[in-house]
């Protein structure tokens, strides 16, 4: 991870700086180091009325963050009342948006004795409190920082996470949004914190999407954090949900063969004709279509396929195939056989007919990044299983469950086939994918294996329309 420059910008005169490293052993895989705090110079007295709050709402956030990811909250009566909240990105497990508060709440006493006014910042998490209601208002006085070891001239960020500053606002309750185009690159996310409105929210990141324009954009890594809302990119994952539904993935395969060039074929434009099809009549066909295109020789064959809860969402299906359809050409240039996965639905293609095969080639899992108990992880596994035996015996090849592991955590698994496949040939698909991701990954919160024939995908969020679930089973 590139070495960032903090640059210290648009100041209230209110607050005056306090910037340091602070060490923090208690927890091993994020990194809670406060990147800065802000004090106010006006200090309230110990053992007031108002100190009194203030331990009564840091107590309360404290325990706010085992369950919320972003709260605000109040103590005590007016004129000792203590405005405050916290939020941690959107990306953040319970566990670790508890071990950041936890952390902010013991830095900020530290880094501001008896400030009536405090914010601490981290790569993950901030806390704020003040004398002074303070909700609702879009506050856009923060800083900036960038990579200082490298230079971008691609504007791909800017324009990703401009999107993400039109999308947070209305992705409730959080106004959380990020983004990971793993072959780009680049990492992006845009929040705000819970007092704000809709509103408010995108006027705050739009504040400081302008200013990071200003300052930064040449940057190949920058993020502005307000006290109301932050924005960020960098080349580097720094997302903690990576394989989790907050993020959308894509993912390619390409073969290392060629298109052979042969008597006068133009396979680029074979394949955009397929590609075409394909995106046009998957979403007629409940979501899956299989054809070719060309003859003798020359013939390309091709399959598309939309996530199981995507059967009546026609548009959506369509939309999801057209992306995915013009990202497999730009990273798979000129290849024989390709396979490009999306979030919704996955194209593939081949010179050679695989129909009815299943897939061995272009194969993968992903793993999720946070541990996940032994018994909760077998379990998860167990309804990947039977979720085998819904799919195959599915007119539409797709198993999707639940099972409710404790009563703040249950994992959504979704299985599914295409249908060029027999039911044996599905079977096969999916029961490798349990193999593999059982082996693959150990006791994680999260997991998914694509493979062109099939994908298995399991989250402790609901990351498909749940309504598709045919069956709760309690652990
Ligand atoms: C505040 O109260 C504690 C214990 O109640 C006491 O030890 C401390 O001296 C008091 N501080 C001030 C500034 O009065
Ligand atoms: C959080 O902020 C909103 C408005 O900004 C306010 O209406 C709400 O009462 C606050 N919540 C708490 C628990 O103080
Ligand atoms: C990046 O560009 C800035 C000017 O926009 C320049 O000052 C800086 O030296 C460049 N940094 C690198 C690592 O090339
Ligand atoms: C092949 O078709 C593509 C798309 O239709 C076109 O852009 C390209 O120029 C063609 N190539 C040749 C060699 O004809
Ligand atoms: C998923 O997580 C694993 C483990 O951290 C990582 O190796 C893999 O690259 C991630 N997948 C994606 C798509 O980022
Ligand atoms: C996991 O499940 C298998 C049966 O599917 C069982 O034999 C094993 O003991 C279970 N392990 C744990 C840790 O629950
Ligand atoms: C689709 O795949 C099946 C094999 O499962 C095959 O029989 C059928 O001909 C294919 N459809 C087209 C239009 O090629
Ligand atoms: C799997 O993860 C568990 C829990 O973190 C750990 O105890 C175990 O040693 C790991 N097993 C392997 C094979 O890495």
């Amino acid at each position: 991870m590139a070495h960032l420059l903090h640059h210290f910008k648009a100041l209230s005169s209110f607050f005056f700086f306090l910037f340091y490293i602070y060490h923090n052993t208690a927890m091993a895989t994020l990194n809670f180091k406060a990147i800065k705090a802000n004090c106010a110079t006006t200090k309230y007295t110990e053992n007031s009325t108002f100190s009194t709050n203030l331990n009564s709402l840091l107590s309360t956030l404290k325990a706010k963050s085992t369950s919320s990811l972003s709260t605000n909250q109040t103590s005590g009566e007016a004129p000792a009342t203590v405005f405050g909240l916290y939020f941690c990105t959107g990306d953040l497990s319970q566990d670790n948006c508890q071990a950041c508060i936890q952390t902010a709440i013991k830095d900020i006493i530290d880094s501001c004795p008896t400030s009536k006014q405090a914010i601490i910042w981290y790569d993950y998490c901030e806390l704020r409190y003040s004398d002074v209601n303070f909700f609702g208002v879009p506050d856009t006085n923060g800083f900036s920082m960038i990579n200082v070891n490298e230079n971008t001239t691609s504007s791909r960020p800017e324009e990703v996470v401009s999107q993400l500053v039109q999308e947070a606002p209305l992705a409730q309750p959080l106004m959380f949004k990020s983004q990971a185009f793993i072959s780009e690159s680049l990492y992006a996310l845009a929040q705000c914190s819970s007092d704000l409105s809709s509103k408010g929210c995108g006027d705050c990141l739009t504040t400081i999407m302008a200013n990071i324009k200003a300052c930064c954009t040449s940057a190949k890594g920058w993020r502005f954090l307000a006290p109301s809302c932050w924005i960020r990119y960098e080349a580097t994952p720094f997302l903690q949900n990576l394989n989790g539904t907050s993020t959308s993935i894509t993912q390619s395969y390409c073969s290392s063969n060629d298109f052979p060039a042969s008597n006068g074929l133009n396979a680029t434009a074979q394949l955009e004709s397929l590609l075409s099809s394909l995106t046009e009549q998957a979403p007629a066909f409940n979501g899956f279509y299989n054809t070719s295109e060309g003859e003798g020789m020359n013939k390309i064959y091709g399959l598309a396929l939309c996530r199981g809860d995507l059967q009546n969402k026609k548009d959506d299906c369509q939309s999801c195939l057209k992306d995915a359809s013009k990202s497999i050409v730009e990273d798979c240039p000129n290849k024989a056989q390709a396979t490009e996965w999306y979030e919704k639905c996955f194209v593939r293609y081949s010179n050679q007919n695989f129909f009815g095969m299943v897939d061995t080639d272009g194969v993968r899992t992903l793993c999720g990044v946070e541990k996940f108990s032994a018994e909760a992880s077998n379990a998860t596994l167990n309804l990947a299983l039977r979720l085998i035996n819904d799919a195959v015996n599915d007119q539409m090849f797709v198993g999707a469950g639940k099972v409710v592991i404790s009563d703040s955590l249950t994992s959504y698994v979704l299985v599914q086939c295409t249908r060029d496949l027999s039911k044996e040939g599905c079977r096969q698909c999916l029961q490798s994918g349990v193999n593999k991701v059982s082996s693959e990954c150990n006791q994680t919160n999260g997991w998914r294996y694509l493979s062109g024939s099939c994908t298995l995908r399991f989250e402790v969020n609901p990351f498909f329309d749940t309504a598709l679930i045919p069956t709760q089973i309690g652990l």
